[in-house]
């Protein structure tokens, strides 16, 4: 996402150079061109042998009733769960769309629990088996937007954040919530990479977090969240940027003062605590008025027109009314 120059001179690569969109549509084009010819039998038998972290169908079913939030499903065509589970951002797993897929299998989702921390009246450490049982879980079907310039159709299973944060009763001063993700050097090959400062922590201000579309996410396609997706549980806020959903979430903290997230610290001119889906305003080296659909990337495929708030003004447009949102970008 960014271009960050080390001591030793490395510079780290943009995410154009990092897959541009242009390479993996070829490198699609060849594996469907592949996939029809005599070298068909080849590349099956290497993609079988690749060890995937997991593959659509191999997770355990975990299925939601529909939500009936508003906003909360998108009759838009889904993208197919193996583009979503296999081009992926988690930088703790490598840089490249497909080293999370490829990588992931080391990530440990079991035992699992949730560090609930700072000014809230029942702080503790919350069992993944219990933030299961919670609440009731629900399918989501929300558009996704990725900062880099591409969306996705996904039906994620969760249940609001809101849930949990009631359960655990903030403290009046909580104004903020910070969401702090695993950062493990033994099964995370990337966490020490210069990327980032780790572990990737990301925020929302108390009234986005208690927001009924925040999702917090267990499940995809009906599935648990395969782990290069954020398996056991992750954040999911579908009128931000897709780095504001942290994926495998270990510390959910409440504060009085804004978090420093891990991209506003890397670099806080291009990334700011907000990130709204805003077709209005640019990210410095480029537009964000449109968006390349994965799984429409044709050689013919347009791009979609950027929605603000990325179509969900109507439910949030007004948690940031009177803001100037050019400054809280
Ligand atoms: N969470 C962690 N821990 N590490 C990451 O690198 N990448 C973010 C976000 N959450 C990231 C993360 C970014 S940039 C995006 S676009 C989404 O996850 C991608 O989620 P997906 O791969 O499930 O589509």
């Amino acid at each position: 996402m960014l271009i960050k120059t080390r001591d030793d001179g490395y510079t780290h690569p943009q995410p154009s150079e990092i897959t541009s969109q242009a390479v993996y549509q070829d490198r699609r084009q060849l594996m469907r061109l592949m996939a029809g010819g005599a070298a068909g039998a080849v590349l099956a038998s290497w993609a079988t042998r690749d060890a995937r972290a997991q593959m659509p169908g191999q997770g355990a079913k975990l299925v939601g009733r529909k939500s009936t939030v508003s906003g909360a499903s998108t009759m838009e065509k889904l993208t197919e769960f193996k583009d979503a589970s296999s081009y992926n951002n988690f930088y703790e797993f490598g840089m490249d769309k497909s080293d999370p897929a490829r990588n992931a299998h080391t990530l440990k989702t079991a035992p699992w629990t949730v560090a609930i921390e700072g000014l809230v009246k029942k702080p503790g450490n919350y069992a993944l088996e219990d933030l299961l049982k919670l609440s009731a879980m629900e399918e989501r079907i929300y558009r996704m937007r990725c900062v880099e310039g591409w969306s996705m159709v996904i039906p994620w299973v969760g249940y609001s954040v809101a849930e949990l944060i009631k359960k655990v009763e903030p403290q009046p001063g909580a104004k903020y919530v910070e969401f702090v993700t695993l950062a493990d050097s033994k099964t995370m090959p990337y966490v020490g990479s210069r990327v980032l400062n780790w572990p990737y922590v990301e925020g929302l201000r108390m009234d986005e977090a208690m927001h009924p579309l925040t999702l917090l996410t267990f499940g995809m396609y009906g599935e648990v969240l395969p782990k290069q997706n954020g398996a056991p549980l992750r954040l999911v806020v579908p009128w931000k940027y897709g780095f504001k959903s942290g994926k495998s979430l270990v510390k959910i903290r409440f504060t009085d003062k804004q978090p420093a997230t891990a991209w506003s610290v890397a670099a806080p001119q291009e990334y700011g605590f907000y990130s709204n889906v805003n077709p209005l305003v640019d990210h410095p080296r480029w537009s964000q008025a449109a968006e390349r659909r994965i799984g429409e990337d044709g050689l013919f495929a347009k791009k979609r027109k950027t929605l603000m708030f990325n179509g969900y003004e109507p439910q949030v447009g007004q948690l940031y009314a009177g803001m100037d949102l050019k400054k809280y970008y």
